[in-house]
């Protein structure tokens, strides 16, 4: 982390789990274990559709954000099944993630869909979390750089770099998320400062050093603390652990370092 240059994230992912009956108790589980962490981080849970309105409302009186985990890169229409950025800052969503590895995976979510939904996204207020990162194959055939940049460069084609001041970037290798199996602080670490390399080769070093670089896969309240400790790892996109209150306030604390 480097927090004289950029802000430090500290992301939930939910996935499909959790219900807005719980949402409460969750949310005064966490809050009692993170006072005043606003002073050295964001903290953001992204949660199903349907959870938003529960989340947005228990969260309101906190400084916890509230986030999306998808949304269509169209305006409105004939889209059925998907959810709009004006339907989603319409309740107040604060966050959304695009292009995580289960939507390109599942469903066939692509580098240029991505970048549709990041422009689609930065149209309004919303703070995207545009994830990238390599197949466990794609990195034993050691083309993880360039599969990467390439990820992120057609994400971020035709953005501008006053955009970027708002764009978040995840760098979630595929084969740790969900498996136990983090990537190493070294690894990540060489990962993010080339992804911030070629934020740097796309607009220019200010720009580059200004933009929020998150690790993601099995993150968790016993390994968070060393990976936060890269300085190009300014915070995470957790999943699993951050189904746990207690686990996920960990995490939040570790970033206070
Ligand atoms: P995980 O998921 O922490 O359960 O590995 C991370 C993610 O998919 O964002």
């Amino acid at each position: 982390m480097n927090r004289e240059l950029r802000k430090t994230i500290i992301a939930g992912n939910w996935k499909m789990n959790m219900l807005s009956s719980e949402v409460q108790a969750y949310k005064d589980e966490l809050v009692k274990l993170v006072p005043g962490f606003k002073t050295w981080c964001d903290a953001v849970v992204c949660v199903p559709f349907v959870i938003l309105p529960a989340a947005l409302q228990a969260f309101d009186s906190t400084d916890v954000g509230v986030g999306a985990q998808n949304l269509s890169q169209f305006e409105s229409g004939a889209y059925t099944g998907e959810v709009s950025v004006a339907q989603l800052t319409d309740i107040g969503t604060e966050y959304v993630i695009i292009g995580h590895s289960e939507r390109r995976e599942y469903y066939g979510e692509t580098d240029e869909s991505v970048n549709e939904k990041l422009k689609a996204t930065l149209t309004s207020s919303m703070c995207p979390i545009v994830c990238v990162g390599e197949t466990l194959q794609q990195r034993e055939t050691g083309v993880t750089g360039d599969l990467v940049a390439m990820q992120v460069k057609i994400a971020l084609n035709g953005i501008s770099a006053e955009q970027m001041k708002n764009v978040v970037i995840a760098y979630e290798p595929v084969w740790a998320i969900g498996t136990g199996m983090t990537a190493t602080p070294e690894d990540a670490q060489v990962v993010c400062s080339a992804i911030r390399n070629v934020l740097a080769d796309l607009y220019d070093k200010k720009t580059a050093d200004a933009v929020s670089i998150l690790y993601g896969g099995s993150m968790n309240d016993k390994n968070a603390q060393e990976l936060l400790a890269q300085p190009d790892i300014d915070g995470g996109l957790i999943g699993g652990a951050s189904l746990k209150p207690a686990a996920f306030a960990t995490i939040i604390n570790a970033a206070n370092q």
